[in-house]
């Protein structure tokens, strides 16, 4: 298991003593989440699915002091316990916590594009819908990552219709849920839609 520092795993304890429930991401996901951020010196991300905050803490603890993240939650009681737990643990500064459910609610987020990363957590019904969104709305060489991955592809079939999308490059973290990884090309690379994914 990947090193946990000491304010995921209060944000987590929280979230259950708050009775949340606990189908968060595995703390190797959130050591990868951390990688991403640091390779992209990500300064903007947009999370959808935010839960009690853990994977929103993971990502914050890597990004530096002028970076942001907005993150986009559709249950109020979440929101209130994310706010709550991020607050304590002293990353209250670097997240903003929205009521708000995507993708109906994502142009709200719109005007702090383009974004390094957009990170998806949550229903799996919409991850066709946020990726679309996503590669309008990160920089070139953003990346759009979606926990759950072999799940939506069952659901959705967001993979096979990623693999097949030349504006992005496709990688798949393969963690036992599966996290995505797809690169938003810069639009000059030979690479041809997803030869290796
Ligand atoms: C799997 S949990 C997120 C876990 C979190 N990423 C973590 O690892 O700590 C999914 C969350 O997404 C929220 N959610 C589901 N569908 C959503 C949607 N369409 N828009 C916004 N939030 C949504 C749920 O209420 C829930 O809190």
């Amino acid at each position: 298991m990947a090193y946990q520092d000491p304010r995921v795993v209060t944000i987590l304890r929280r979230s259950r003593e708050h009775g949340l429930p606990g189908y968060t991401i595995r703390p190797e996901e959130g050591r990868f989440l951390q990688f991403l951020v640091f390779v992209l010196q990500a300064r903007r991300i947009l999370e959808i699915g935010t839960l009690g905050g853990y994977s929103t803490g993971w990502m914050a603890l890597a990004l530096p002091a002028e970076g942001h993240i907005w993150t986009l939650e559709r249950d109020a009681y979440h929101v209130q316990v994310a706010r709550q737990n991020l607050e304590e643990v002293g990353l209250g500064e670097r997240v903003t916590v929205l009521h708000g459910e995507a993708p109906k609610d994502l142009d709200r987020v719109a005007q702090h594009a383009p974004f390094d990363l957009v990170f998806v957590d949550a229903e799996k019904a919409i991850y066709p819908a946020c990726y679309e969104w996503a590669v309008e709305h990160l920089r070139p060489g953003g990346v759009f990552a979606a926990h759950n991955a072999y799940w939506a592809e069952e659901v959705t079939g967001v993979l096979s219709r990623i693999r097949q999308d030349a504006r992005t490059f496709l990688f798949v973290y393969p963690s036992s849920e599966g996290l995505l990884a797809a690169v938003k090309k810069a639009g000059d690379e030979r690479l041809s839609p997803n030869p290796h994914s």
